[in-house]
């Protein structure tokens, strides 16, 4: 694995990208993001908060309103050494002090382009190993952490045969995509079969065989993890993992389908268990190699035994960031650039009220026709905002295939339970009109 970089002060290196010596220098950063990322606003609105300069680098132009042309930079995720290219020439142009990816989709093409342009970052091959699945369940076991007994198979091998080798429960799921897209449990082997089928379908796509290469032609089996669900926020500093937030999933999440729906924090797990979480987590990015930058990890806890589920170099996805804030008023995306462009302090902690997230459960498959309860359930003591995020007249897709969120409901209140109370409560106002396409 490469070796880190070591870290360094605004006031020294990174200012140098920019003027050196300047007092006023305005540090400059390109931000990767995906046309259809939901974090692209609110990292825009951080920058700008910031006061940082910023190019978009997007595989669209244009991806939103707020940005004008000579603000975006076009990228191809799939081209990375045309990316590449045209990333050198914009930093030759006008030095960047970071090169930040917003999820998924740029992380790569941030370390390989940050390592090329000698800009602080993860290692590449800690990026890449993080995203893939299998190398990621490989490297776990490696480095000694607990985990799902896994093995990986081909899209074209025979699913009765495999299903023949494999222990129930079992789940299946593609190696490189997120949002539990693909994720599959089977408990029998026809459960096996169409699970497999169903994946293979999936993957079957152009779109993501061109982005996941290799890897789309692989499916992974892991054993089933029995078990509640917690996720973890966190950011690396010099690899060192410091927790931003612990958030219970307290939905239950036993497939065959793997909808996430509850986000809610403080945790209401002890101690011994968090400290736990954190404990992996920091095994985890030891053994990644994971050196800088925000990370989110899920753990399965099952009678007081944690295990670590996966652990990624990006925030939270979705707009469930919304929920988090920091100090007197950052938001997670503000934390992330300020680390970003050089701030070593450690961010300060979450704000003391607990706080939610529901991610509206998807009822159902078609075309969204209409919805009504949104100010019913904004309404509802302790929430701070709903939003439907497909708009009326497009379809909408359930989970294993679907990609979109229905959309959010925020909440804040005294304690986790009374957050998680005023969630549900609002849910209950909405409805929804999906009627088959
Ligand atoms: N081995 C497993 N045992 C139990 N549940 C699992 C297992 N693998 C995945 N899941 C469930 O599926 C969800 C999504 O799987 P994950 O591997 O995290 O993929 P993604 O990157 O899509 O989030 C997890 O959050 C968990 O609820
Ligand atoms: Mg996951």
């Amino acid at each position: 694995m490469d070796k880190p970089a070591p870290p360094r002060a605004l006031s020294k290196g990174r200012r140098a990208a920019g003027q050196p010596g300047s007092q006023s220098v305005v540090p400059r950063i390109l931000l990767l993001m995906d046309t259809e990322s939901y974090r692209a606003g609110d990292f825009l609105r951080a920058a700008q908060r910031l006061g940082l300069s910023v190019l978009a680098g997007t595989n669209q132009p244009h991806v939103t309103e707020a940005l004008a042309p000579e603000r975006t930079l076009a990228v191809d995720y799939a081209d990375e050494e045309a990316s590449l290219a045209a990333i050198a020439a914009a930093h030759a142009r006008s030095p960047f002090s970071a090169i930040v990816a917003l999820d998924d989709t740029g992380t790569a093409l941030a370390a390989r382009a940050s390592t090329a342009l000698k800009l602080p970052s993860n290692p590449q091959e800690s990026v890449r190993s993080a995203s893939n699945k299998l190398v990621f369940r490989e490297i776990m076991q490696a480095a000694g952490l607990p985990g799902p007994t896994f093995r990986a198979a081909s899209v074209d091998d025979d699913p009765a045969r495999l299903a023949r080798e494999v222990v129930f429960p079992c789940v299946l799921k593609p190696v490189f995509l997120n949002a539990s897209r693909g994720v599959i449990r089977a408990d029998d082997v026809p459960g096996f079969v169409r699970a497999f089928t169903r994946i293979k379908a999936l993957l079957d796509d152009p779109g993501l065989r061109a982005k996941g290469g290799d890897a789309a032609g692989r499916v992974l089996i892991e054993s089933y993890l029995p078990g509640v669900e917690v996720a973890l926020e966190g950011s690396i500093a010099d690899g060192e993992l410091r927790v931003l937030a612990v958030l219970d999933k307290p939905d239950p999440l036993e497939g065959p389908y793997f909808e996430e729906t509850l986000f809610i924090t403080p945790s209401r797990h002890g101690q011994a268990v968090q400290r736990e979480l954190a404990r992996q987590g920091q095994a985890a990015v030891d053994a990644l190699g994971l050196r800088q930058g925000p990370v989110h990890a899920e753990f399965r806890v099952h009678q007081g035994a944690v295990t670590l589920l996966e652990l990624a170099p990006r925030s939270i996805g979705g707009n469930c960031a919304r929920m988090l804030q920091f100090g007197a008023g950052q938001s997670l995306e503000e934390v992330i650039l300020r680390q970003a462009v050089g701030h070593a302090e450690p961010p300060p902690p979450r704000e003391r009220r607990a706080a939610g997230v529901m991610m509206i459960p998807i009822p159902a498959g078609g075309i969204l026709r209409d919805h009504a309860g949104s100010a019913r359930a904004a309404a509802v003591a302790g929430i701070e905002g709903v939003e439907i995020s497909i708009p009326v007249g497009q379809p909408v897709v359930p989970l294993p295939e679907g990609r979109r969120y229905l959309g959010f409901i925020y909440a804040k209140g005294p304690t986790p339970a009374f957050v998680e109370q005023a969630l549900r409560k609002a849910h209950a106002c909405l409805s929804f009109d999906i009627r088959p396409e």
